[in-house]
Parts: structure tokens; sequence; C-alpha cells
């Protein structure tokens, strides 16, 4: 009896959820390190963006997505959103115990940490975020040398929904906000992608900064501490096969497929999207 409880167990999918298509690039991560997992992925497009919301919004949302994913049965939550991330995480593993739950800001700041160890960090990300100083706080425990200044970035979310990744107009945008972060003579060492949407315009983020700047984003490190949380609970799919993908959206599956395409970087078509209510 017990051997089938943890079969069942393991072979359950893991939840990865997002306000829209930009924690796809977080899936692609997790899927290419764990290519054996089965995974069902929520974009909540009818609410995105999230990160213009008010916490008590961003948290309503976050929970009725997880509800939404637990009630498929999965074995592990990843919030593939930096913006429910710095809001609503510590609420979700709470509310959910004992579902693992994995967020993507603490990934961030580690990854941005072994970039540049006492470095000057850059933080993109949406007004939420910004207002909670998710990625200050998560920097700042770990490492006490660095400095960090967050910018709110929200013309970015819709750059990069639109597919808007390059050409003088994304440049534009892009350079304004550098150049803002620069103000007052803060010269930056690294560009935290803190937010999930723009891992997509990263050659562009690069190619404004210049080549003195590393551009790091969560995902690979999330992927990190998903397996690792996962051995740690004997959890890691037995299976030999390739994993399966589930994709639900909350609105739009034509442009979420249409888009998501290119975060997961496989071309999707809306039937390979369901549409769903929360
Ligand atoms: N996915 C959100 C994040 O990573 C950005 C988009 C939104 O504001 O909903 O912060």
């Amino acid at each position: 009896m017990h051997v089938m409880t943890t079969t069942t167990h393991t072979s359950l999918p893991i939840g990865v959820f997002d306000s829209g298509v930009g924690g796809l690039t977080v899936l692609k991560a997790v899927r290419d390190k764990l290519p054996h997992e089965d995974f069902i992925y929520l974009g909540d497009t009818a609410r995105l963006p999230y990160g213009t919301k008010s916490p008590v919004s961003i948290a309503r949302y976050a929970t009725q997505a997880t509800e939404k994913l637990q009630k498929q049965g999965i074995k592990m939550l990843v919030v593939a959103c930096n913006t429910a991330s710095a809001v609503a995480l510590d609420a979700l593993r709470k509310q959910f115990h004992p579902l693992p739950v994995v967020g993507v800001v603490e990934p961030g700041a580690t990854a941005a940490i072994a970039a540049k160890p006492g470095g000057s960090h850059l933080v993109l990300a949406t007004e939420a975020t910004v207002r909670l100083h998710a990625y200050s706080e998560a920097i700042a425990e770990r490492d006490e040398n660095a400095t960090i200044r967050e910018q709110a970035c929200e013309m970015l979310v819709s750059l990069a929904e639109e597919g808007w990744t390059d050409g003088d107009i994304a440049t534009a945008i892009v350079e304004r906000y550098l150049n803002d972060a620069a103000a007052e003579g803060f010269a930056f060492t690294s560009i935290i992608l803190g937010c999930t949407h723009f891992p997509l315009l990263r050659d562009l983020i690069a190619a404004v900064a210049g080549s003195s700047v590393v551009v790091v984003d969560s995902a690979s490190t999330t992927a990190d501490v998903v397996q690792q949380r996962l051995e740690k609970d004997s959890a890691l799919a037995t299976r030999t096969r390739a994993g399966s993908l589930k994709l639900f959206a909350t609105d739009g599956v034509t442009r979420f497929a249409r888009v998501g395409g290119q975060f997961l970087g496989t071309p999707l078509s809306a039937n390979d999207v369901q549409l769903v209510d929360l």
C-alpha cells in the first residue's frame, strides 16, 4: 500500500503558474532539466498583468490558480511569476501545506550573486515586485556587500506579450529604463531579469547595457531548486518516456499559443491550449 502511494505521488505532474505566458521561460528550463516529468502550466491571461495590481488581488489570484492546479493532482507547485512569488509565496506555502511550493525570486537572487559576488545589481521587475523590495531582501540576506537598485518596467511586459523583442521601439524603451536606472550614478555590474517575461528581451537588454554588464534570470536556478527538492522528497518521476505537457489559459488561447510558442521555444497552436475558468 505504501509503495502504491509513493508510485502515484512520483508520477503526478508538476504544476506551474504565471499571470501569462512569461512563466513558460521557467517551464522550459525546468523541462530541459527534468525531461521525464509531466507538467501542467496555467497562464492567468484573463487577469494579466499582475504587476500593477494590489497585493490583496495578486494573493487571491495566486490562491485560485493553485487551487485549480491542485484539483488536477500535482506533486509540486512552481510559482513562475516574480510578482506572485514576491507577494504570495509564504501564504501559498501555508495554505497548501504539505505541497512543496517553489518561487522564482530567491533563485534569481542566487543566480545574480553567483554571477557577481559583491556586485551592483539592477533589478528589472514589475511595480508590485519593486514595491515589496523582494529582490533587495533576497540579495541582502545572502550577500551583505551587494548594492541593489530596483526599477519597475511595466512597458517591457507589454513588449514581451506582443512579441516585440527587437527593433527601434523596443530598443528605445529599454534605453529609457536603463538610463533612468543609471541616474544618480548607479553603475550596475549585473541586470537581474526580475520578471518572467523579460528573458525574451534578454539579447536586447544585454546589447543596450553593454558587454561589461552580466544579465541573469531565475529560470535555470529555479530548475536546480525544483530538481533538488524532488530528489530530497524522493519524488522524481521514475518513467523513462518523455514527460507530457498540458497548457491551460484563462483567456485568449490563440494569442497564448502564438506568443507562448516563442517563450517555450516550440511552436504552439490554439488546440494545444485549454481555456479554463478559475
Ligand atoms: N509574470 C509577471 C512577473 O514575473 C509579469 C507579468 C505581470 O505583471 O503579470 O512578474
